[in-house]
């Protein structure tokens, strides 16, 4: 697999949305989270989605430049359309401002409708963390297409519903939960597919409803497990809740509209430390907290504890060291549309 050091796989991702039709301040933004989920390791969220989003921009699915409107607003709440722009560009716009209302109101939420994917969910919170403050975003597909069998059914119902929630602390890497509600995030079964690898066994059904390890019969029909195995309700719970507050309570609706653009709906919200306990201790504790999770001795084959984000952390380390690596799969992806844009030379993608 090639491998790219993650400033040139941002170059190559900006040069091509900008020649797609985005704003340079637009592309500079969707790159930077891009290839921060590849830092972070999740290769299904990171610069193999370039493609599908330069997609959706010739679709009419992504509208580059879209306006960013505030529908409903109090001191502590508001509604945001994004027009069908980037959910990247429209949710982190929504991010920065709940966290500006935060800083007086202390508690602040918002939802945010009609925008493209947002990718890796911890992008958003860790700015609220970043802030002192603890977020927490949910995101669902509106009526899109959907991936996940509520526990016991066998038919797609369910988007893979991912929560986060990022907290501030003395940890060198933040402390964050980011986790589809799914066995797994559909990305990873597409990469999957793309690696020509198999999928462990309760990731999948295939169309039939029966178990799979072949990530193709998800395409062709089959359906993601909900998160929890044989206590797969838990996660079935977990998504129906997700989409309540990012289905139902930004009014995108449920269901499935098999023409349904993809529409990451969102409910977000901040919570000010300050407000509770002052930052400085509880930043302390929260890294208290995780080396005391750690000390414990590992169980048999386990490297040991890690805390919520402290995998994510590493494998920055270790990229921003090492590179990104880019299945074939996705640089010939890249490098045909860079020959479409005749951006070859320019990207070095020869
Ligand atoms: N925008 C969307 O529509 C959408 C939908 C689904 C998922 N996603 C994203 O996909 C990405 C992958 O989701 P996922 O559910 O596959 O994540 P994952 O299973 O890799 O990680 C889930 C959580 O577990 C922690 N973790 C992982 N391994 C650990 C270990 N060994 N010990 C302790 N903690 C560990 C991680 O830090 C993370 O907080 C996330 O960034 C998510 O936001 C996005």
């Amino acid at each position: 697999m090639p491998r790219a050091p993650a400033a040139r796989l941002n170059q190559i991702g900006s040069a091509l949305l900008i020649a797609a039709g985005a704003p340079p301040e637009e592309a500079e933004i969707v790159m930077r989270h891009c290839i921060d989920a590849n830092l972070a390791g999740h290769d299904s969220h990171g610069i193999i989605q370039i493609p599908t989003y330069i997609d959706r921009i010739a679709a009419g699915h992504i509208v580059p430049g879209a306006k960013w409107d505030i529908v409903q607003e109090s001191a502590t709440t508001t509604v945001v359309d994004g027009n069908w722009g980037f959910g990247y560009v429209a949710n982190e716009r929504a991010m920065k401002y709940t966290i500006e209302k935060a800083r007086t109101a202390n508690v602040a939420a918002a939802t945010v409708f009609r925008q493209g994917h947002i990718g890796r969910l911890a992008s958003y919170p860790l700015m609220a963390a970043e802030a002192g403050m603890i977020g927490l975003i949910t995101a669902d597909s509106g009526r899109a297409p959907k991936h996940v069998a509520p526990f016991g059914g066998r038919e797609a119902r369910l988007g893979t519903n991912p929560i986060s929630i990022a907290v501030p602390s003395d940890l060198d890497g933040p402390l964050f939960l980011d986790m589809a509600t799914s066995a797994v995030a559909a990305g990873k079964v597409s990469l999957a597919a793309a690696r020509g690898q198999a999928i462990p066994e309760g990731w999948i059904l295939d169309p039939e409803g029966n178990p799979t390890n072949d990530p193709k019969q998800l395409r062709a029909g089959g359906a993601l497990l909900p998160l929890g195995g044989s206590e797969g309700y838990k996660g079935t719970g977990l998504a129906v809740m997700v989409e309540i507050l990012c289905g139902l309570l930004t009014g995108l609706g449920f269901g499935i509209d098999p023409t349904g653009r993809h529409n990451d709906g969102c409910f977000m919200a901040v919570f000010n430390v300050e407000a509770f306990r002052p930052l400085a201790t509880f930043k302390r504790e929260v890294a208290d907290f995780a080396a005391f999770l750690k000390a414990t001795p590992p169980s048999v084959g386990s490297p040991g504890v890690f805390y919520p984000g402290e995998i994510e952390h590493l494998k920055e380390m270790e990229r921003r060291r090492e590179g990104i690596e880019v299945e074939e799969a996705t640089w010939k992806k890249l490098q045909a549309l860079a020959a479409g844009y005749g951006l070859t030379e320019r990207l070095g993608l020869g």
